[in-house]
């Protein structure tokens, strides 16, 4: 059972423990509870609560592990081969094995269909791409800064980016009057507005493809938000955790790409996030790098990365499985046909049911209108549905709301966690309520 924390503990805790920037008293998360706490099971609780708030890749893991079976001398430690299990165990130098850093600079190339370079000097490890956003953060700004961050955003940025940092998030209020695409002047209106409260701007924070909205951000844009920091002198962040999971290499355009077709132009103020939590399904690896264009940059975030090193065990079967070029070509290629597959049949069961979702090209989740079933357009209308949707139909899905989006009645929807078949039931509960909401 989780251990909560005391409100007011008789021991004092530093401000930082009883500070509620943690963000996890949020729907997003009470979801994830109420789904712990009655969990669909196909014959031991075929009415329990299907958890789609969860995006986690499992369409693919049958490719992990035929290769894993194919290999296993290769990516062992043990056994025989008792000098590597030597090595490995004494390894803890922060750059990381080379041969690691070297398969992730050309596994996240290959991602991008080879149109953009990426350095292994310039990769730094992290667990993951929670510690890689909150070390750049505690790098780009200080206590009391802030970072504007396009909305409907991740909910756990509130808890990566603000907590442990002190540092602010200023919304950048996107809605479905353009499907949601980051405007200039929604930039300027967050910069604006961030300075009229006295607070500084360090830089901005994007998520490209978007979770929640499952798509990806135009070149065009990606261009005038790079003159846009540009302009105002500070940094941007490209989390492209989802890149590999564009349902093709062409749908998707880096921000490396970007400042690879300007020659590198104003790209010291440009760093990415990437991890393999999503793309190969493996958050539980704590995998994750910071790729950054600033030598000060790439610098101070090794040393910092101290706190959150990848296993050098991990490093090793990485290494080995993402250098095996057959592999990984296989692999991208069919694990984006199947995430394809995956949205086409939520989108057409969703559609039956009469319901639409913004146009997605990319994630593990679709971006859901349900805001003609409000009673009222209000957060407080979204929550209402949202409870009925996770305690009468046994969804759990996020409210828009918990994502910040601007606009009542958009939820998150995953589908790659589960399989074809609870897809299908978690369909029908949803075509059943809305039947049973015409009559
Ligand atoms: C946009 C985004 N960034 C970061 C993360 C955290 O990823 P990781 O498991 O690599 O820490 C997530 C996880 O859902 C995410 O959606």
């Amino acid at each position: 059972m989780a251990v909560e924390i005391v409100p007011r503990p008789s021991v004092p805790l530093s401000n930082v423990a009883v500070s509620d920037t943690h963000g996890e008293d949020s729907p997003y998360f009470a979801g994830w509870k109420a789904y712990d706490e009655d969990p669909y099971d196909e014959s031991s609780n075929p009415t329990g609560v299907i958890q789609m708030g969860l995006a986690e890749n499992q369409v693919s893991f049958d490719l992990l592990e035929e290769y894993l079976e194919n290999h296993s001398q290769e990516t062992s430690c043990s056994g025989n081969k008792i000098s590597s299990f030597r090595e490995n165990a004494l390894f803890q130098d922060y750059h990381g094995l080379l041969s690691f850093r070297k398969a992730m600079a050309s596994f996240m190339e290959q991602i991008r269909g080879g149109r953009a370079k990426f350095n292994p000097d310039r990769v730094v490890i992290t667990a993951g791409a929670t510690a890689a956003n909150e070390l750049l953060t505690f790098i780009l700004a200080n206590p009391g800064d802030a970072l504007l961050v396009p909305t409907p955003y991740y909910p756990g940025f509130d808890r990566d980016l603000r907590w442990r940092t002190g540092v602010n998030i200023v919304p950048v209020h996107c809605d479905s009057s353009n499907n949601f695409q980051i405007t200039i002047e929604a930039l300027e209106a967050a910069y604006a507005s961030a300075a009229s409260n006295n607070i500084k701007v360090k830089g901005v924070l994007i998520t490209n493809p978007s979770n929640p909205l499952g798509a990806t951000i135009q070149r065009s844009i990606l261009e005038d938000i790079l003159d846009f920091v540009t302009r105002k002198n500070i940094h941007l962040v490209s989390d492209e955790i989802y890149s590999g999971s564009s349902f093709s290499s062409d749908e998707f355009v880096s921000i490396a790409e970007v400042l690879e077709a300007r020659n590198y132009r104003d790209s010291e103020r440009v760093h990415i996030v990437y991890s393999l939590s999503k793309d190969l399904g493996l958050p539980g690896f704590r995998v994750g790098t910071i790729y950054s264009y600033n030598d000060n940059v790439v610098t101070t975030a090794r040393r910092m990365s101290s706190f959150t090193l990848i296993s050098s065990q991990t490093q090793q079967l990485l290494a080995s499985m993402l250098s095996d070029k057959g592999f990984t070509e296989n692999y991208i290629r069919t694990n984006r046909e199947r995430l394809r597959k995956r949205y086409n049949k939520i989108i057409d069961g969703l559609r039956k049911a009469g319901i639409e979702c913004l146009q997605g090209n990319a994630g593990l989740f679709c971006w859901m209108n349900l805001s003609p079933l409000l009673e009222k357009p209000t957060r407080e209308s979204e929550l209402a549905l949202w409870k009925s949707i996770l305690y009468e139909v046994k969804l759990n899905i996020s409210p828009g709301s918990s994502c910040h989006c601007s606009e009542p009645g958009w939820f998150r929807v995953c589908f790659a966690n589960m399989s074809e078949k609870t897809l299908e039931i978690a369909l029908q509960r949803i075509q059943d309520f809305m039947e049973a909401r015409k009559k």
